[in-house]
């Protein structure tokens, strides 16, 4: 699986009144094929910008972004992104929705018979078997988000991208897709960076957690979590480990807010 890796990284946007804003600032990281890595950090920090540099969809002001050793100069068909607020099109159906995935990817309308079948696949992969000809509308927020996480395995991606997935979603719904996503990536082996804004979510997933500072954003804290996969085989929510990693987590996010 592909290794990504941001050495130096920085961004800044132009503010409305035509002054500097400095988002994300000397921003290294690797995150090894493989892994799963979710970043956490204050509203504002920089979170979004990082997932779109590393999905190759604006530049690096200083630095560079490697996949596999490559730098990145755009976006890679090794790399798949679920935005912040799903993004589905509305005069789509659900298999619309997620052959797009697809269409763009291959540039061109018509799907093969195989990919077809690979939509459909994808669908029930994620539980959504028998809605193909729904419209998002018809779906509840819960099964919305599966059909993001449809439309970006559907790629085969060796890298997935995820921008607070499950942010809109209620705990319980969140808790079943957590589960969900850590069966998905146990099967397709791909490596994962995750946003959050939710500690518990975090550890939970992953295999280390980026503690970020508030803006300029900047790493503040690494954390390895040690907790055996797959989490949803235990009750790892309830491991004393979990808890003293949430509080070291905890206590450094709050010097942020
Ligand atoms: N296109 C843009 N033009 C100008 N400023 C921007 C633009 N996009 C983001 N910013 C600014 O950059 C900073 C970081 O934004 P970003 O979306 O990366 O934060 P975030 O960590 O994802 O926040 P949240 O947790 O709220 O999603 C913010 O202050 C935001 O106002
Ligand atoms: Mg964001």
């Amino acid at each position: 699986m592909p290794e990504l890796e941001f050495v130096n990284v920085r961004k800044s946007y132009r503010g409305p009144t035509g002054e500097n804003l400095l988002a994300l600032d000397d921003f290294s990281l690797k995150v090894a094929g493989g892994r799963f890595v979710t970043v956490v950090g204050p509203s504002g920090c920089g979170k979004t910008t990082l997932l779109r540099m590393a999905g190759g969809l604006i530049p690096s002001e200083t630095g560079k972004i490697r996949l596999d050793g490559a730098v990145l100069e755009g976006p890679s068909p090794k790399m798949s992104m679920v935005f912040q607020g799903i993004g589905l099109m509305p005069w789509k159906t659900i298999e619309g929705n997620v052959s797009l995935g697809i269409q763009l990817q291959a540039h061109r309308q018509k799907l093969t018979a195989e990919e077809s079948h690979f939509v459909k696949a994808t669908l029930e992969l994620v539980g959504l078997k028998g809605f193909e000809h729904y419209y998002p509308h018809q779906l509840s927020g819960g099964m919305q988000q599966r059909v993001g996480l449809a439309r970006a395995l559907v790629r085969q991606p060796e890298i997935l991208l995820m921008d607070e997935p499950f942010g809109a979603l209620d705990a319980q719904t969140r808790t079943v897709l957590q589960d969900e996503l850590l069966n998905l990536w146990g099967r397709v082996k791909s490596t994962v960076l995750f946003i959050t804004h939710d500690l518990d979510e975090a550890i939970y997933l992953s295999d280390m957690v980026v503690i970020m500072r508030r803006r300029p954003g900047r790493i503040k804290q690494v954390l390895e979590v040690n907790l055996p996969q797959p989490r949803y085989s235990y009750d790892a929510r309830a491991e004393k480990e979990f808890t003293r990693l949430r509080s070291i987590a905890w206590q450094s996010i709050k010097e942020e807010l």
